[in-house]
């Protein structure tokens, strides 16, 4: 039976069971593969996405958790005017991808903290992607990266 969801601002219907996990629904119904599976229990942060604004793990998130839940994944970040989003650029800019597994969980994590705290310290980033693993060991060049998107976001 067809379940709807609220992805990326379009509600779409998915030949899906509501005990599907919302990752495996994202990446193989959805072809949303902005998601990535790491650990498979809610340890990696590499699935994260937004739901109502909140990163979530997808990998845990069967989709009967998730009724009128706004989801958001990476296919759906973009900057105010559609173009591409400030913590894109940011990370090309600062090259803070390595292999790039993490990257889409680490930017959704870090827009949602740009949308409750739009100039946050370095340690309110580091704390905010404490959960968020990089096995490159980018981390540093992933905080410089919010922080140049902060400052692109603020006009600085
Ligand atoms: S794959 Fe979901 S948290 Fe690791
Ligand atoms: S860039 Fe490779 S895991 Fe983070």
């Amino acid at each position: 039976m067809p379940v709807s969801l609220d992805i990326d601002g379009e509600v779409v219907d998915v030949e899906a069971s509501q005990d599907d996990l919302l990752l495996w629904v994202l990446r193989n119904a959805l072809r949303k593969n902005g998601p990535k599976y790491g650990c498979g229990a809610a340890q990696c942060g590499a699935c994260t996405v937004l739901a109502n604004g909140i990163p979530i793990r997808s990998c845990v998130f069967p989709l009967s958790a998730l009724a009128d839940k706004k989801i958001e994944t990476l296919d759906g970040l973009r900057a105010p005017d559609g173009g591409v989003h400030a913590l894109q650029a940011a990370f090309i800019l600062e090259q803070a991808a390595q292999c790039g597994y993490c990257s889409a969980g680490v930017i959704m994590t870090a827009a949602a903290l740009l949308r409750a705290n739009p100039a946050p310290s370095d340690q309110r980033v580091r704390q905010a992607l404490d959960g968020n693993l990089c096995r490159c060991g980018s981390h540093n060049r992933v905080v410089r990266a919010v922080l140049r998107a902060a400052d692109m976001m603020a006009g600085r």
